[in-house]
């Protein structure tokens, strides 16, 4: 029976809520984080709790994993660097971190006796699609270093099932989006048109908007995440999770500034990014058929109920 976990990445965007949910089910739950991106105040009320611990290391390191890994039989292994653009500015420390510390944990988690490995993959790993929706067989050809690295260590984790009888399952996230969400210039799409509107400036569109994403909120990915752990149908597999609904960007930037309620704000279109992929939409057939996985918060709800949760944690950090 699984009764402790480790979360690795667990002060991130998605790892903090996930470590939240582990914790309401009772688990005892380790994170292993460097804090290269996450954020110590995404844990806080865990810290101190008697069946919480919070392991600041390297999933790189060998020693760090090994600690962490104490009393675990699960682990979600969610530590990465995560931004597309830094990957292809550094190729080399994103291979090493999500490649290479994928492995280590991997090898460790073996040594280790560990149970069930919960890998979270992206769609990055498709690229540019032949067709939507995309079902875990279509064809990937990702388009920047980070996907390759994804679908590296995907490979690894399908080997690590084959070879040495880890219970691996690769989750493939897509765009995740809800509370914690980093700001900066690394951050998806949500977080920097939510930045612009609340400096009152007009959503920046790259390209025309008619490009199509799958916008999924973190809640639906950590129930995903939890239904993972509990399949024994999953074992060895590739799973999208996503929302299954395909958004243009100008639709999502007309939401938000519906939500805003700003008048007269007209989103504003500019170069197209480079390497920026037409059109995403998960085919979730699969996940309902091994995870029974349903995602639950419709775009404009899963917003609405992000929105509201940051006033509320602006409001109390400033007073
Ligand atoms: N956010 C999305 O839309 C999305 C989509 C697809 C896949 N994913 C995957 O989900 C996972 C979590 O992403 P996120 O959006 O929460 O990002 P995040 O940056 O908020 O979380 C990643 C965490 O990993 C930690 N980390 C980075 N390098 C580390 C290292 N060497 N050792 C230990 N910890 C390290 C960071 O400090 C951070 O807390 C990643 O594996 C990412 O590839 C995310």
């Amino acid at each position: 029976m699984v009764d402790k976990v480790l979360v690795t990445g667990g002060a991130g965007f998605i790892g903090s809520h996930l470590v939240d949910r582990l914790m309401n089910e009772g688990f005892g739950v380790v994170v292993l984080d460097d804090f290269s991106g996450g954020k110590r105040e995404n844990l806080s009320s865990h810290l101190g709790e008697p069946n919480f611990c919070l392991v600041e290391g390297d999933v790189r390191n060998e020693a760090d994993v090994k600690s962490a890994l104490e009393g675990v039989n699960a682990v979600f292994h969610l530590a990465a660097t995560v931004s597309v653009d830094l990957s292809v500015k550094n190729p080399l420390l994103v291979n090493e971190v999500n490649v290479g510390g994928t492995l280590n944990v991997l090898r460790e988690s073996v040594r280790a006796d560990v149970k069930r490995f919960v890998y979270a993959s992206s769609c990055a790993v498709y690229g540019e699609p032949a067709h939507v929706p995309i079902s875990e067989d279509h064809p990937t050809k990702p388009t920047s270093p980070y996907g390759v690295s994804k679908l590296a260590a995907e490979h690894y984790c399908k080997v690590f099932c084959e070879v040495y009888g880890l219970e691996t399952v690769c989750l493939r996230f897509f765009n995740v989006y809800g509370p914690r969400q980093s700001m900066g210039p690394y951050s998806g799409v949500i977080s920097q048109f939510i930045e612009q509107l609340k400096r009152g400036k007009p959503p920046v569109i790259f390209g025309d908007g008619t490009q199509t994403r799958d916008f999924v909120h973190v809640d639906d990915v950590v129930a995903g995440a939890l239904c993972a752990l509990n399949s024994e149908e999953c074992v060895g597999n590739v799973i999208n999770v996503g929302s299954g609904k395909e958004t243009s960007i100008k639709k999502l930037a007309d939401i938000l500034i519906t939500l805003f309620g700003v008048q007269g704000i007209k989103p504003r279109c500019s170069t197209p990014r480079a390497g920026d992929i037409s059109r995403s939409c998960a085919d979730l057939s699969k996940a309902e058929r091994l995870l029974e996985y349903k995602p639950r918060l419709s775009l404009k709800k899963g917003l609405k109920q992000m929105l509201i949760e940051q006033v509320k944690h602006e409001n109390v950090s400033e007073g």
